[in-house]
């Protein structure tokens, strides 16, 4: 062991204002922070002490989530919208303040209200504590590879408009790599990104799917790519020619220019995990040209998989494991203290009175239960001062009814078509663990369903197709050197079983990572009681925090 660095206060400033852009041969306003798409690179060392002055600059209440950060005891700073803060009013500020302990890797941050982290989104990167070193060899270069969706309309309105009438969302038009769309699209052939190589060199590409709604294939012509790590988790080394990536999952690969001088793109496209699941079906592509490749020559494009290719993509996310005995390996807790089983899924509900929307609108729930976040007082607010009626503590562990989950069809008079709304959490007391086993519904619809949980990784046991079986599913469960992650994408009618530690005190929301199923109350969230001593005890709220 070397000699502990002392720790270290990065800092820095978020203006979060309007930005005009020209992109897909359109000129519009957009929220950005510092001008810049994506947003700043926070790069620091585990260890280090981050604080960031959020300005709220924007016509907009604004509220800033750094996804996968474990927040020990710094909940007030996780961001999500009404469920660990009141909103940053237009021309308010915040400061966000939290020390990075026990990971490293690449996370990212993003605006955490309605669709705005379309365009308010950056990369978060933590690199091992000085003296100590990634278990594999050093890359001589580290890229960002952040992957967009470009809308050519104000996202507020796209998603104000999708979940007033409960339709699908307008879809995006374009995806982007590092905020350039890439040739393939109108307007945009130069707007792409671009990375220069060394031949012979090793370069670590993390790349983070920062997609709203859709699920990514990403590949490079002629090269193979070795994925290290995964939701910022270090995996046993895994070569592959193709990555998957849900929204909110990021993959750290290892890239060597081991090809002949010359250009080759690298792409991303969707992969929509049923037919028939409205999906973008464009291509974003940027190059990485070879020191030394005339520029006049035209880049091998890799061949990417069909839209629907569930194999390939099942694949990949189930082929990863953990380093075990590598930094910061955590095994898996054998105790379980709760067990739940948890259905998620689309629904309809009656539309409000009084509106344009007619019929039934698209909803969505967890165990029958479509989650409302609170209007008067963030969770985390009502947690730490004891105000009851913000939330109740009766979230369903098991689903009200035994069904045939992925079999359902809208015809079936089913009560969970409909599922009621409300505000349910699952209570837990502190150093407890909790056994999900995700069980994905067809009951309007097929979908992957993305889920992330806050402050907290899981370790994914096992992941499968159809209803998950007790009998015989519980047999497949890998306790030796599962993956650990922050966001699991459930496959479409099929489950995923995951575990934790709750040993932070504080309000965590758990929820579907498309951006448009969270407003339909695809979540709920854990309460995790304080601790027994200092230590362990969420202190209280920043004097900073924003007020309802
Ligand atoms: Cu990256 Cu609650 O989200």
């Amino acid at each position: 062991a070397s000699t502990a660095s002392p720790a270290r206060i990065v800092e820095h400033k978020f203006y979060v204002q309007n930005l005009t852009v020209n992109k897909l041969c359109n000129t519009q306003i957009i929220t950005a922070v510092n001008g810049r798409l994506p947003g700043p690179t926070i790069r620091v060392q585990e260890g280090d002490t981050l604080l960031v002055h959020v300005f709220n600059k924007s016509p907009y209440n604004l509220s800033i989530h750094w996804h996968g950060v474990f927040q020990r005891l710094s909940g007030w700073a996780d961001g999500p919208s009404m469920i660990t803060q009141c909103p940053i009013r237009p021309g308010c500020k915040y400061i966000y303040k939290f020390t990075i302990i026990d990971q490293e890797g690449t996370l990212w941050w993003h605006a955490h209200v309605s669709f705005l982290r379309a365009t308010v989104y950056g990369a978060l990167i933590i690199r091992p504590r000085g003296g100590h070193s990634y278990p594999f060899p050093m890359p001589y270069k580290e890229v960002p590879i952040l992957l967009g969706e470009w809308w050519n309309t104000n996202v507020f309105d796209v998603e104000k408009l999708a979940v007033a009438t409960g339709a699908a969302p307008n879809l995006s038009i374009a995806y982007t790599i590092n905020g350039w769309p890439g040739d393939l699209y109108p307007c945009s052939e130069n707007q792409m990104y671009k990375l220069k190589l060394l031949q012979g060199r090793t370069y670590l590409l993390r790349i983070i799917n920062a997609a709203l709604n859709h699920e990514l294939f990403f590949k490079i012509a002629n090269h193979k790519l070795t994925v290290v790590s995964i939701d910022a988790r270090y995996t046993q080394p895994y070569v592959t020619n193709v990555v998957v990536t849900a929204p909110g999952q990021t993959v750290d690969v290892l890239l060597t220019a081991d090809q002949p001088v010359g250009s080759y793109y690298m792409a991303a496209t969707a992969y929509a995990s049923a037919d028939g699941v409205l999906f973008d079906n464009t291509t974003t592509r940027g190059v990485l040209a070879y020191d030394g490749a005339p520029s006049s020559t035209t880049p091998l494009m890799p061949v990417l998989p069909d839209f629907n290719d569930t194999p390939t993509a099942h694949k990949f996310y189930s082929n990863l494991t953990g380093l075990v005995g590598g930094p910061h390996w955590e095994p898996v807790p054998l105790k379980v203290d709760h067990e739940m089983l948890v259905t998620i899924g689309l629904g309809l509900e009656p539309c409000p009175a009084n509106t344009s929307c007619k019929g039934p609108k698209l909803s969505a729930s967890m165990n029958n239960v479509s989650f409302v976040r609170p209007t008067s007082l963030s969770m985390l607010q009502a947690f730490f001062f004891n105000v009851n009626g913000v939330y109740t503590t009766d979230f369903p562990i098991k689903p009200t009814i035994e069904f045939d989950y992925t079999n359902a069809s809208i015809n079936n008079n089913i009560p969970m078509l409909f599922a009621p709304k409300g505000t349910k959490v699952t209570k837990v007391k502190f150093n407890s663990t909790v056994e999900i086993i995700f069980q994905n519904t067809a009951i309007l619809g097929v979908e992957n369903h993305p889920m992330h949980l806050h402050g907290f990784d899981f370790h994914v046991l096992a992941q499968g197709f159809g209803n998950y079986n007790l009998a015989i599913d519980r047999k497949k469960h890998n306790f030796i050197n599962p993956q650990m992650r922050n966001t699991i994408a459930v496959p479409a009618g099929g489950w995923a079983v995951t575990r934790f530690t709750a040993n932070n005190p504080g309000v965590w929301v758990l929820h579907c990572h498309l951006d448009m199923h969270l407003p339909l109350g695809l979540a709920t969230a854990f309460v995790v009681e304080n601790g027994p001593t200092p230590e362990t005890t969420l202190p209280p709220p920043p004097v900073d925090l924003p007020q309802c």
